[in-house]
């Protein structure tokens, strides 16, 4: 139960352009065709007395309190499970109706403690309000014979426990996480008194399937499911909305607060990403924000080997833009650059490129994109004209066919994977592209019609052997290639896919996966319906990224699965904020709205509104930086909000690169890997304690909006606009309001967004502009944003990481549902109760040769370096191929991990090391070299009871 009082109608909504009118206590009211009895009432403001039934769960009808008279029906029946019916008649107060319900509640009183005072949820329980809606005066059946007093509480998950003696068996826990999160962890145990909630068989919520996404202890109207942070700190005074700061789903909170202190925070029943759901992260793992290793003053030192000198913001600044004036001073314009974070709101990120470009007076900018989902950018935008998605999240409720490739949604994704397994229960089928096992190849009631479990590094294989089927099969929708796309780019392509070394047959050698499911799979996508295709990392991180996503965009566009509700080419975005960074120019050869740098006509806007002359020349990007500064001619760089010393591939190169620069200013909420390589540190503000909009995965702009005080006085715009100033590029704005109004002065694609226009809809998807004031849900709908849709031959090249004899196994690496990216903030939460360590994944047969046991310490060995974790066997994982997290930075995933890049945008190839595996007894080199860098370190800041996990 929340705070948030939007109504709760009992019942889901339902959708019919047929009305249905009736008469509910005296008062007309007309519904959609198939809404409730209970649902319609509330439209004619009436709230029946409800326990088992609310509107994110379909009805029940289980405790008998809704009861209801109907004219010319007999009994009483119940309005949560009744439908409307034309001329109805519905009387929902008579003192029959009175008498029946506090009958039922009577009973459910007797098997409850009184307890109401000392309860938790004492001011917000659904039953304390029934007892006094329906007028509960006393209790006949007294309170001594057989109840669940004595039950026991299960605190087992470190985040809400359970009481059963305060179960009222109303079993809306057991749906929520049936409907709303598809997990089927709870049952309904026993039969009638004997009844009783149990997590999986009868266990402890840690050891059950429950992955703790918080939907039953959402739905639960008593205190018997309770935030364990409202048993501490009592039930909340006030709530702001907000949004999530971890994944690029973007999940919209209530964050229910106590003066500055967040209580809990509450998945929004509004909010459009989520829909009132949430995941384990966003909703429990805040504790992040106000953890004693956050570093609340700015600091310098002149060495990396000095101790850190506390100092004013003033000096700090006043520090950082010196030496940036010295460096270029000494070695010209280019020799400094910025990183903006895609974790930071919009606002944060133009800044930082404004800031480059505009004061730094280069194009020396990039962000983490580049790690990730670059080739998503080059690829959507060669093929269709558009950086991004192209549906709304909603629009996977009328897919026929999910493709979901080199994406583990459950564990990234958790949300919409929560979504997309609904409509897979309704009968949509799902074809996995991935070299692992991955949990939504088989779910309770659900299992993928086709797992291409293909060899990691063989995507455009893959897909080419896909369009192939398609176009020889005669599967290609001649219609819309004529009327959308370019037909004599087409004409190439299909000449060029139907070549017979493209077949299944032949691709097979390469991929591993047999030709019959690739068959198989590409008819299934092609004629199934609606076929939607859902992409990750394990499509862009390789050193054909690019070619990938744009052999995608070739297989939706030949078979017309683009353009409207239930298709579509969607990436599903790493961090919060990816798609954002990248709208908002973070890329050196991009202003806002990726627009190319060279472009003089829009190069010209910026240089009237910035008031400053630009570089027409793409500046480096974040590997040129790194390979700038190792030759010497790269010497100052302002990181914001990234870990580059843990993120990025090859760490060891990294580490070089950000020892060898003059000046590294990092501003951050943690002292993260990077931090240890500064000279000045800018102390960051969490999303809790500043305004702005996050952009997620479908193009959806939502308000971050300040729920506490920034904790070191300033949030991250501030901080840039004050190093701006004391660059001598006057920034003057008061709230990043005024950021966003600017963005939308200089971006076509934004010219309709504005602060006051996301608080009218809740949140907006670009483009947002005259021909579409309300956003765009779903893409490229008349046309391609581009004009005609672009096919582009995707020849196979098999990339240079190769096995050998000497590095016989292929890593390949991923997150887990608890963990979020470097684990900077999860890994300071109660989230390592559920994944403290990462380990290696490696199947059965290749232990069993190297003599390696579940458990092991294990050496993974690659070219580019040596790290040490220990093994889990398991057959997630194919022969041949190991896998791991990279959520520890002592686990040094990135230093085993090589320079091999995307051919288009330089993004990393993480998904390919080839690396050979053997017992170990001890940490490699690296590690202790880096316990020993970090100890050094934690021991120069000025206090050391930080821990720096
Ligand atoms: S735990 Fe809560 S939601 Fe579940 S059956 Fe008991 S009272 Fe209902
Ligand atoms: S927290 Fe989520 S997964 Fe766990 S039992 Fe509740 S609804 Fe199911
Ligand atoms: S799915 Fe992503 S955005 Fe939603 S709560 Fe989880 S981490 Fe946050
Ligand atoms: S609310 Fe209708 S039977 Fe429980």
């Amino acid at each position: 139960m929340s705070l948030h009082t939007t109504p709760d109608y009992g019942t889901p909504k339902r959708v019919s352009e047929k009305l249905i009118t009736l008469e509910i206590d005296g008062v007309e009211v007309s519904v959609p065709e198939g809404t409730s009895v209970m649902s319609a009432a509330v439209d004619a403001g009436v709230n029946v007395p409800k326990l088992c039934a609310t509107d994110s769960l379909e009805a029940f009808g289980s405790c008998r309190l809704c009861l209801v008279e109907i004219e010319g029906r007999k009994g009483y029946p119940a309005s949560c499970t009744t439908t409307v019916a034309p001329g109805m008649k519905v009387r929902t107060q008579t003192p029959k109706l009175a008498d029946l319900r506090r009958g039922v509640m009577e009973l459910y009183i007797s098997d409850h403690p009184l307890d109401c005072l000392t309860c938790s949820a004492n001011g917000n329980c659904e039953l304390q309000d029934m007892a006094g809606v329906i007028g509960l005066r006393e209790v006949r059946y007294g309170y001594e014979g057989e109840n669940h007093l004595k039950a026991e509480k299960d605190n087992s998950n470190p985040y809400f426990s359970f009481d059963p003696s305060k179960c009222i068996v109303c079993s809306r826990c057991v749906r929520a996480c049936e409907e709303v999160q598809g997990t089927f962890a709870l049952t309904i145990d026993g039969r009638g008194f004997a009844s009783m909630v149990s997590p999986s068989e009868n266990q402890p919520f840690m050891e059950s399937e429950c992955v703790s996404c918080g939907a039953c202890v959402q739905a639960c109207p008593t205190a018997t499911l309770m935030e364990k942070s409202v048993i501490d700190k009592g039930q909340a005074d006030h709530s702001v909305t907000t949004t999530c700061a971890y994944c690029g789903v973007g999940c919209s909170f209530v964050a229910e607060m106590k003066g500055s202190e967040v209580v809990r925070m509450v998945p929004n029943k509004e909010g459009k990403a989520n829909r009132g759901h949430s995941c384990v992260k966003g909703r429990f793992a805040f504790g992040y924000a106000t953890h004693p290793d956050r570093i609340a003053k700015p600091m310098i030192r002149s060495k990396i080997t000095d101790p850190w000198r506390e100092v004013s913001w003033n000096e700090a600044i006043g520090h950082a833009a010196s030496e940036f004036k010295r460096i270029q001073a000494k070695y010209g314009r280019g020799s400094i650059g910025g990183i903006t974070s895609s974790r930071c709101t919009n606002e944060e990120t133009y800044l930082v490129q404004k800031l480059v470009r505009a004061a730094f007076g280069n194009n020396n900018v990039d962000t983490c994109a580049r790690v990730c989902h670059s080739p998503t950018g080059y690829g959507l935008k060669t093929t269709l004209g558009e950086s991004a998605g192209t549906q709304d999240f909603d629009s996977v409720m009328q897919s026929d066919v999910i493709m979901v490739i080199g994406a583990n949604p459950t564990d990234g994704h958790p949300v919409f994977a929560s979504r997309m397994k609904r409509r897979l229960r309704e009968g949509a089928k799902l074809i996995i592209a991935d070299p692992r096992t991955i949990d939504m190849v088989r779910m309770p009631h659900t299992e993928a019609s086709y797992h291409l479990q293909l060899r990691p590094g063989t995507n455009v294989a893959l897909i080419n052997s896909i369009a192939h089927v398609i176009v020889t099969d005669g599967l290609v929708k001649d219609d819309f290639v004529a009327a959308r796309c370019d037909v004599k780019e087409f004409a190439k392509w299909k000449a060029f896919i139907s070549e017979s070394r493209n077949s299944p047959e032949e691709m097979e050698k390469i991929t591993g996966v047999p030709a019959d499911q690739v068959r198989g799979a590409a008819r299934l996508y092609a004629t199934g319906g609606n076929g939607a295709i859902y992409y990750g990392l394990g499509v862009t991180e390789h050193s054909q990224g690019s070619t990938m996503v744009m052999g995608i965009a070739n297989i939706a566009m030949a078979t017309g699965n683009i353009g409207h509700e239930g298709v579509g080419v969607n990436p599903l975005r790493g961090q919060n904020n990816v798609q954002g960074s990248c709208d908002m120019g973070s890329f050196p050869h991009e202003l806002p709205g990726y627009r190319h740098v060279s472009d003089d006509r829009v190069r010209g806007q910026f240089e009237q509104v910035w008031g400053v002359k630009l570089d027409n020349e793409p500046g480096l990007r974040i590997p040129n930086m790194f390979d700038a500064s190792i030759d010497g001619s790269f010497k100052g760089l302002y990181i914001q909000g990234e870990d580059i010393a843990q993120s990025d591939p090859d760490t060891q190169h990294v580490t070089h690169a950000l020892e060898a620069l003059e000046c590294v200013v990092v501003q951050d909420i943690f002292l993260n890997e990077t931090a240890k390589f500064a000279h000045v540190f800018l102390p960051g503000s969490s999303f809790l304690e500043k305004n702005g909009t996050f952009t997620n995965a479908e193009r959806r702009i939502s308000r971050v909006r300040k729920v506490m005080p920034a904790l070191a006085g300033k949030e991250d715009w501030e901080v840039t606009v004050a190093l701006s100033n004391a660059l001598g590029y006057p920034m003057k704005y008061k709230h990043p309001s005024e950021i966003m109004d600017e963005i939308a002065q200089l971006t076509p694609t934004f010219t309709g967004v504005s602060y006051e226009r996301i608080d009218e809809l809740e949140s907006v998807q670009w483009p947002c502009n005259d021909a579409a004031p309300d956003g765009t849900p779903v893409m490229h709908v008349e046309e391609f944003v581009r004009g005609k849709g672009r096919f582009v031959v995707t020849e196979y090249i098999p990339t240079e990481e190769r096995t050998t004899g000497k590095y016989p196994l292929i890593l390949t690496t991923g997150r887990i549902l608890s963990q979020y990216n470097v684990g900077a903030q999860t890994r300071r939460t109660a989230n390592n109760s559920w994944h403290s360590e990462d380990r290696l994944e490696l199947h059965p047969h290749d232990a069993e040769q190297r003599g390696i046991k579940d458990g092991d310490w294990v050496g993974i060995t690659s070219r580019a370096g040596e790290t040490v974790l220990r093994a889990t066997i398991t057959e997630r994982v194919q022969p041949g191929v190991v896998y791991t997290t990279f959520h520890f930075p002592e686990s040094g995933a990135n230093v085993i991990t090589t320079d091999n890049s995307d051919w288009a945008t330089n993004c990393p190839e993480y998904k390919v090391t080839a690396v050979q595996v053997s017992l170990v007894s001890q940490p490699s080199t690296w590690q202790k070299h880096f316990r020993e860098f970090t100890d050094t370190q934690l021991d120069l800041l000025p206090q050391h009871e930080a821990s720096g996990a």
